[in-house]
């Protein structure tokens, strides 16, 4: 089978991309760049050459393959609505092309803000719809199409997928840390992150791949919640660094924009998603990453 990958060379893309050649795969990545093109062919994948705002390179991916892994995203912080704008044509896109196929159509997503009070589960619908949602309302367009013969399978990633390379929230979170020299967490610290290791992602999306039915919502949660304030004090003993509380004021100064997803309680389960795709996270805690240096290069 020949899978088409978005996002190949990104940091979840490109294990995906390894978990997918592993497993006997061939892979088809998009890459709009020289170095994006090289990092996935590098693998043993084929490269597509296109962009997300170049909706022809996505017709042409999806149409050319068995299935769609769809894990390119903008994330421009600045302007999330271009990111939410892209997120939604790139799944009108595919699903069009998809249409009446059977084909399979994975897609990121995640677990921020989508119920309050409690531990998501994949039998929550996502409250996102429309343009102007988050990710563009992604997940609820991408399962319109599963009447129409499209095989639409949501996979929500927990907001840090750790290891060794992330570039993504934790890493965010240490930076800031070592550039202000302290740990901080918010508030008490008693707000909870799911956490999933890089290895077991992407073995949760080749899976769904090869066992999720069209209409199926997918945790990738190794970790269902972990306290803010004990993710600051691994940080802390990792580098060294006094930990200390801060105030919801302080928040952004500290961690920049993207720091207020630092104070939610987001928990989320992945009872469902072990059970249905026999699938047991096997890789490093969250807090064993960071005290074993994953986040320790530059
Ligand atoms: N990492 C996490 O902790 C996490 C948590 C929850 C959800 N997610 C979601 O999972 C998905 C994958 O995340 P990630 O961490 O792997 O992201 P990433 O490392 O930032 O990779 C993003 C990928 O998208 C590509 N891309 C960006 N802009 C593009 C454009 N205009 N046209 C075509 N490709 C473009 C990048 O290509 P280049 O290599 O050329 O830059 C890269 O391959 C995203 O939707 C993300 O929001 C991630």
């Amino acid at each position: 089978m020949r899978i088409f990958v978005t996002g190949a060379s990104g940091w979840i893309g490109s294990a995906v991309t390894d978990e997918l050649l592993a497993g006997g795969y061939e892979v088809l990545g998009l890459a709009r760049s020289d170095a994006s093109a090289a990092s996935v062919s590098a693998k043993g994948a084929s490269v597509l050459r296109g962009d997300l705002d170049d909706l022809d390179s996505l017709r042409e991916g999806a149409a050319t393959t068995d299935a769609t892994i769809h894990l390119a995203n903008k994330h421009d912080w600045a302007h999330p609505e271009l990111s939410n704008k892209a997120e939604r044509e790139a799944i009108e896109t595919i699903g069009e092309v998809l249409a009446g196929s059977n084909r399979k159509l994975l897609l990121a997503s995640g677990v921020a803000g989508a119920v309050p009070g409690r531990s998501l589960t994949e039998n929550d619908a996502s409250p996102f719809h429309g343009l102007e949602s988050p990710r563009g309302g992604s997940e609820n367009r991408a399962f319109e199409f599963v009447d129409r013969g499209v095989g639409a399978v949501s996979v929500r990633f927990a907001p840090t997928v750790h290891g060794v390379g992330d570039n993504g929230f934790t890493k965010i979170f240490v930076d800031a840390d070592r550039a202000k020299g302290f740990a901080a967490y918010i508030g008490e610290g008693t707000n909870h992150w799911p956490a999933v290791h890089r290895s077991d992602a992407a073995r949760v999306v080749r899976l769904g791949l090869e066992k999720a039915a069209p209409g199926t919502v997918l945790h990738a949660i190794g970790e269902e919640a972990i306290e803010t304030k004990l993710i600051a004090e691994a940080i802390g003993r990792a580098f060294d660094l006094p930990v200390r509380s801060i105030s919801a004021d302080e928040t952004v100064p500290q961690f920049g924009p993207i720091g207020t997803f630092f104070g939610m309680d987001i928990p989320a389960s992945s009872a469902r998603t072990q059970q249905l795709l026999g699938w047991v996270p096997s890789g490093p805690t969250l807090i064993e990453d960071i005290e074993g240096g994953a986040y320790s290069a530059s």
